[in-house]
């Protein structure tokens, strides 16, 4: 799995980097994707400013621990290897089994230890890990999506930043006509419920040769560890799944990863175009949708790598509602939730009117993380 690091060409700092505003947010953060951890392999990867090491067992259960061996600390990516089931670490070849237990040694019987496993799932195509403040266990699961359940194409890059930056982002309205030359109209109003926040755009594209084709774009938010878009364009012609996923992997520092997954309507292509082999067809759509998704996302990378959070904000009217936002995501930080189990109403966002309540997010905004 190939990892770009973002390099600014612009000659400024980041204020936030030595003094990080926020904290690692709990919840369920990618790793990376289920068809990238082959069984029988051993990757390290770096998770909430530590490395971690993910490994898929021969019958394909994954697994991902904290990196050190408990027997004399050797770090068990570096010359770890799957038998079967286990993973045996590359000093003395203690065996730990799925559970993390150590099952076998070489020499004398295993010693009461077990390795620092860490709460894992694999939902949509991806890797989820989980992390909390305190090493709890998760008291959240993730959600369910309709999705195609594959992630056929993805990008990664590392860079300065926080989740909750590039989360907020989606609902930056302001900043997309300026950054991303687009100015989509919210159908539906933005409403948290419990760990995820959902929201849905519309948006007129010109996409030659089938002209201005409307986008419905159903936003999904996972907690603080990124996006799910439902895409559905020119009424089922095409349905994709595009994630943008931030994990932490250092004081204000994250990998953003681009992921997508096309379907085409196959139904509705006009002769001789249905007959195209899906599988091939699919796979290029999904690609050159990815490859865009990065585009456009690299022209907020600049603004990410240098930005810092303020968390008193002066918003103004036509500011998408950056306070309701930060207001459900205080409950994923240590002293949160501060909102109440069930569904919370945001106020009324329109791109198109821009009769948002400001003034109920810019108070929320004020609020202290
Ligand atoms: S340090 Fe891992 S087996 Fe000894
Ligand atoms: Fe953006």
């Amino acid at each position: 799995m190939r990892i770009h690091e973002y390099r600014s060409p612009l000659r400024a700092g980041s204020a936030a980097m030595d003094t990080p505003p926020l904290p690692y947010p709990q919840g369920w953060f990618c790793v990376g994707f289920v068809s990238d951890f082959k069984p029988g392999t051993v990757t390290t990867s770096l998770f909430m400013g530590e490395e971690i090491v993910i490994y898929r067992t021969r019958r394909g259960t994954i697994k991902v621990t904290r990196p050190y061996c408990p027997h004399l600390g050797a770090h068990l990516g570096a010359g770890g290897r799957v038998d079967g089931e286990l993973l045996v670490c590359p000093f003395h070849h203690f065996a730990f089994g799925p559970d993390g237990t150590c099952e076998r040694t070489p020499y004398g019987s295993p010693p009461r230890a077990r390795l620092s496993l860490l709460p894992t799932r694999e939902a949509f195509g991806i890797t989820w890990v989980w992390h909390s403040h305190d090493n709890q266990p998760p008291t959240w699961e993730l959600p369910d999506l309709p999705t195609s359940g594959r992630i056929p194409a993805h990008h990664a890059t590392d860079m300065s930043g926080h989740p909750q930056d590039i989360v907020e982002n989606v609902i930056d309205y302001g900043h997309l006509p300026v950054v991303h030359g687009i100015e989509p109209t919210v159908l539906a109003e933005p409403v948290a419920k419990e760990q995820t926040y959902h929201l849905t755009y519309e948006l007129a594209r010109p996409m030659p040769p089938l002209g201005t084709v409307i986008n419905t774009i159903n936003f999904t938010f996972i907690g603080l560890a990124g996006t799910h878009a439902k895409i559905q364009v020119a009424d089922g012609l095409l349905t994709a799944d595009a994630w943008v996923l931030v994990t932490p992997i250092g004081p204000w520092r994250v990998r953003i990863w681009y992921a997508s997954s096309a379907t085409i309507g196959f139904d509705q292509l006009p002769a001789p175009w249905h007959r195209l082999p899906r599988r091939p067809l699919e796979q290029t759509v999904t690609s050159l949708m990815n490859h865009w998704l990065v585009r456009d996302g690299r022209t907020d990378f600049p603004i990410y790598h240098h930005k810092t959070y303020l968390p008193h904000p002066k918003l103004n009217k036509g500011d998408g509602p950056i306070g309701a936002l930060r207001k459900w995501a205080r409950q994923f930080y240590p002293g949160g939730p501060i909102t109440s189990p069930g569904q919370q109403q945001m106020p009324t966002a329109s791109l198109a009117t821009g009769t948002d309540s400001q003034a109920a997010t810019a108070d929320a905004a004020g609020q202290k993380n």
